[in-house]
């Protein structure tokens, strides 16, 4: 198995993008070390490490849109920060910046000749974010999920741990990677692995607390549609407080959320943080209002995201750790990188020195 997947260095790590993917992320990196333990048991010391997992920042992806060079190389050292403080270990998992393995770039280029506009043009991510004007948007922010795609292709991916917004891209990715095979390389000795996303059932999607229509995101420009993995207990619980509700009490069993997408999210945020199901919680809190919801909710998440945010503040300000951790990792992602480019350069008859 090899588990690859990445975030974006803007804004803030939120509560979205740790329930929807860096908790998975966390989780596959260790049950890949308990695999791992497992073969090299069975297999004595000389026994391969099979099982890897790969975590980036894309901070190329982040160059599709307006940005502040400064605040980029900023954001990067801090993103890695708030992945090490939610259990991202560098020593056990490779971790680096796009940026610093120029493979993704190049096989970007090479892809580009596969990918076909119509696949580009129905990817609902370039059409929320250029809206009606995308003759003025970058040709990096369509071209976009085929750097998505090299991403995972160049390590031959077999699992994407990804929120619900991500799976179109991956399919995409499937798509491309598919069409080189047929029409580059031989049935038995295919370049690319076909990556399979791993979405989380219960938090696959989570919303913002101010409209439970629109999902929680780094881009949102109210503060209060999302909770900051680096807030303080203070403010998690004004958030929460504040969260958009209806006038209704829970109901006792998931069917009374239907329509009631505000509810429906929180429930579903409690969900995921206690580790039980919707059904569960309704069946403790149903007939609750929200004054009684709300602080058990908030209470629940500075429960859990104390602990990352100590982590994350004792951190943060260490440049030199995080710069090492980021060199270190870009060092082992180039030279994993290295056979699939190659074969990708061979397969399109392009001769490299
Ligand atoms: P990004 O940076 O927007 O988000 C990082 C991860 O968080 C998930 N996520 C969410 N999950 C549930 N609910 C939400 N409200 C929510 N918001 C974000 C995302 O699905 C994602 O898994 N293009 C990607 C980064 C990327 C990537 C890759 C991912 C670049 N190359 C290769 C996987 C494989 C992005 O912008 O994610």
């Amino acid at each position: 198995m090899r588990v690859v997947s990445g975030i974006q260095p803007t804004g803030n790590l939120h509560l979205g993008n740790y329930l929807g993917a860096i908790r998975n992320w966390v989780r596959m990196q260790d049950e890949m070390e308990e695999a791992n333990r497992a073969q090299a048991a069975e297999g004595g010391s000389a026994a391969k490490k099979l099982n890897e997992c790969l975590f980036f920042l894309a901070d190329l992806h982040a160059i599709s849109q307006p940005h502040v060079p400064a605040e980029l190389k900023a954001a990067t050292l801090e993103m890695t920060a708030a992945l090490v403080a939610c259990g991202i270990d560098p020593r056990r998992s490779v971790l680096f910046n796009q940026a610093q393995v120029p493979a993704h770039a190049e096989l970007q280029w090479l892809l580009s000749g596969t990918a076909r506009m119509g696949w580009l043009g129905r990817m609902t991510q370039w059409k929320d974010k250029a809206g009606k004007n995308r003759e003025g948007q970058s040709v990096a922010l369509f071209s976009y999920p085929v750097l998505q795609a090299a991403d995972v292709l160049l390590y031959q991916a077999t699992h994407v741990p990804v929120g619900e917004d991500q799976k179109q891209h991956l399919e995409l990715a499937r798509d491309i990677a598919q069409k080189f095979n047929n029409d580059f390389a031989s049935e038995d000795s295919p370049v690319f692995t076909l990556p399979e996303p791993i979405i989380p059932p219960g938090a696959a999607r989570i919303m913002s607390l101010r409209d439970g229509t629109a999902k929680m995101s780094k881009s949102d420009p109210s503060e209060m549609s999302r909770i900051n993995l680096s807030d303080d207990a203070d403010e998690i619980m004004r958030k929460v407080r504040k969260a958009k509700t209806d006038p209704e009490p829970l109901p006792s069993e998931a069917a009374g959320l239907d329509g009631r997408p505000e509810a429906l999210n929180l429930v579903t945020i409690y969900a995921a943080l206690a580790g039980q199901s919707v059904e569960a919680v309704l069946g403790e809190h149903g007939g609750q209002g929200f004054g009684a919801f709300k602080p058990a909710l908030g209470e629940l998440m500075v429960e859990v995201l104390a602990p990352i945010a100590t982590r994350f503040n004792e951190l943060r300000h260490d440049r030199e750790s995080l710069d090492a951790i980021l060199v270190r990792g870009a060092s082992k992602a180039r030279e994993w990188a290295a056979p699939t480019l190659s074969a990708a350069y061979n397969a399109l008859g392009l001769v490299r020195p």
